[in-house]
């Protein structure tokens, strides 16, 4: 294998390469990096009508001492159902009655923490009201973690209520009850539990973060895919249903993965997710089309002015309109949005193209700054629209995946750059729930990405996250996977921490030789740490066998610091491997120095394997 390490053939790698696409799909947000405790704490999963679905608060107690119904009595005119709940007995069984939520199957409360609650309660009578966070120990036994208790309050008129709850015990699969043994009526209504550690006070989960960091995004596309477009216009993403006060928001139903989220995870917190990444936003809206429906494009005017609308609440002065919203939310200062997609795989529907211009035109005019991103693939043929980038999607066998390495090889050279916004291997046998083999023909995909990058912009693996104990529909595999408590990344998480330092580096050419060539790819990449610069060689060997190959850097610029040299390699005995909540580190990246650095080293790769020589 021979790299050109001289300038002259060097060629400098988008800032933007490499990120992440965070789509609501799998409990990723809702029940995932969104640290709200509580499901459904607005009680509006049923939609705005009474009765409505409370699932999954339970009720506490029986018949003959509790009724539990909706009604719409909220002070939140945009959420208006409240839950009621009608004491009956006189002599309350020990521990009171009352309704629990067990959060996204069980909380996660751990000792020492703190879990702040906030709710909405009205009652005609002064109430006494106890808040505790509890666990079902396997000898059946409720065990109380914390409690909080409120009495004689004046809550005549809707009221908040703010309790801190510190837990004596950690329980991984808690729940929030809420009980009182005083007879008569309550109203509940936007009830949320929050860890009071959550990263940077964002309400992100930490853990998640740190993964996610450890990727160092260049940017955050967000927030789907279909979550965008829904089956139906009406339940799909609403910018504007998901600022302000997160107890005015009405939260919405994901037709398409089919889960109520609450939207705390609003627009807002999407764009305060990607500063804290350091990521640059990228905004997919919905462009008038579901996946059942179209906006003629006669009627889509109050679409773009709704597009508009956030534009001015990311970019906007504090001032504007939209952006003194943004500034009550507490971020003054603008959001660096520079990317938008207009739609998401919605080139063939019907529409797409007029109201695609409509869009385009309007945003040109009032942002020229901001890079449009088109859904129709230019990489055959030449678009027939206007547009900064075009959307690419490819979900496939491994052996496809693998051969994608040469995709863009040919591509135009002119007009769009590419935006890879998704790709894995999805294939069932080739990927089980995240394989060996998947990330390393997802890596020599990436390697081709690299070397086009004069055309390619953007990559990202889709999806990001999934909730194991989502009993429901899920994608699969995912980037990383997590419970109520613990996370690991499968082999295509890992497989992108040896592209974490590409974006923004260079490349040069290379040329391989060798019997095994088919099943090789790779790509070589000068790039800096804060001291020193390092050229990376990264191989994947998508064959049973070893190869021995010698790499040599020719006209190698930098003197060669074999004390920092090291080799890293993914692979593991069985191809079909992956990683478990049991056994989270079974196909993980394995670094050690690599001493026979040099302009000329032998090198032996593994059997499916993929390694970087830094
Ligand atoms: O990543 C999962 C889904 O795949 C996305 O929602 C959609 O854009 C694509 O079809």
């Amino acid at each position: 294998l021979e790299v050109d390490a001289s300038w002259r053939l060097a060629r400098k790698i988008p800032e933007t390469l490499f990120g992440l696409f965070f789509e609501e799909i799998n409990h990723a947000g809702a029940g995932g990096i969104w640290e709200e405790l509580v499901s459904n704490r607005g009680f509006e999963a049923g939609g705005p009508h009474t009765p409505s679905n409370i699932d999954p608060w339970s009720i506490i107690g029986d018949e003959s001492s509790i009724y539990v119904t909706t009604d719409p009595v909220s002070c939140f005119t945009r959420n208006i159902v409240a839950l009621r709940i009608e004491v009956l007995c006189d002599k309350c069984p020990t521990g009171g009655v009352g309704v629990y939520n067990p959060g996204f199957w069980g909380m996660n409360i751990e000792e020492g923490k703190t879990y702040n609650l906030v709710m909405y309660i009205r009652s005609p009578e002064s109430v006494e009201l106890t808040a505790s966070l509890t666990c079902s120990r396997p000898s059946g036994a409720l065990q109380n973690l914390a409690s909080a208790y409120i009495q004689d309050i004046d809550v005549s008129n809707w009221t908040r209520v703010e309790l801190k709850l510190l837990a004596q015990e950690t329980c991984r699969t808690s729940r929030l009850d809420l009980t009182t043994s005083k007879r008569g009526v309550i109203w509940f209504d936007q009830v949320s539990l929050m860890p009071s550690d959550t990263y940077k006070g964002h309400g992100f989960r930490k853990e998640l973060m740190y993964m996610l960091l450890d990727l160092k995004p260049r940017f955050l596309r967000f927030p789907g895919g279909c979550f965008v477009e829904g089956n139906l216009l009406r339940n799909a993403f609403r910018w504007k249903e998901t600022i302000g006060p997160w107890e005015e928001r009405p939260g919405h139903y994901g037709d398409v993965w089919n889960y109520w989220t609450d939207d705390g995870l609003g627009y807002f917190e999407f764009l305060q997710l990607a500063e804290d990444l350091g990521a640059a936003p990228i905004w997919v809206f919905n462009a008038g089309i579901s996946h059942n429906e179209g906006v003629d494009t006669n009627s889509i005017a109050p679409f773009v002015k709704d597009v508009l609308d956030s534009l001015e609440f990311a970019k906007g002065s504090a001032e504007s309109n939209w952006g003194s919203v943004r500034a009550a939310m507490g971020h003054r200062k603008r959001f660096p949005l520079k990317y938008v997609a207009i739609g998401n795989e919605d080139c063939q529907k019907e529409f797409y193209q007029g109201n695609y211009l409509k869009f385009y035109n309007a945003i040109r005019e009032a942002y020229p700054d901001i890079q449009m991103i088109s859904n129709c693939d230019g990489s055959s043929e030449a678009l027939d629209h206007p547009a900064d980038l075009y959307d690419f999607h490819i979900y496939n066998s491994s052996t496809d995946i693998f051969l994608m390495k040469s995709k863009f090889d040919r591509t135009s050279r002119t007009g769009p750059k590419v935006f890879v916004s998704e790709y894995a291997v999805t294939e069932q046998k080739d990927a089980g729930n995240g394989s060996l083999l998947a990330s390393l023909a997802e890596a020599a995909f990436l390697t081709g990405v690299e070397k086009n990058s004069d055309i390619v912009q953007m990559a990202s693996y889709a999806p990001l996250f999934v909730n194991d104990n989502d009993p429901g529909w899920k994608w699969n595999p995912d980037a990383i996977v997590f419970n109520s408590w613990q996370q690991y990344g499968t082999p295509s998480y890992w497989m992108q921490t040896f592209f974490r330092e590409s974006s923004g580096a260079v490349i040069h050419p290379i040329t391989i030789a060798s019997s095994y060539s088919d099943s090789l790819a790779a790509s070589a990449i000068t790039w800096r740490d804060t001291e020193n610069s390092f050229l990376r060689v990264k191989i994947v060997n998508f064959g049973p066998h070893a190869v021995s190959l010698t790499i040599s850097a020719q006209e190698l610029q930098v003197g060669v610091d074999t004390m920092r040299s090291r080799v890293t390699v993914l692979t593991s005995s069985n191809v079909m491997d992956e990683n478990s909540f049991s056994n989270p580190n079974n196909v993980v990246p394995v670094s050690r120095e690599l001493p026979n650095a040099g302009e000329e080293m032998q090198a032996l790769l593994a059997p499916y394997s993929f390694t970087s020589f830094d």
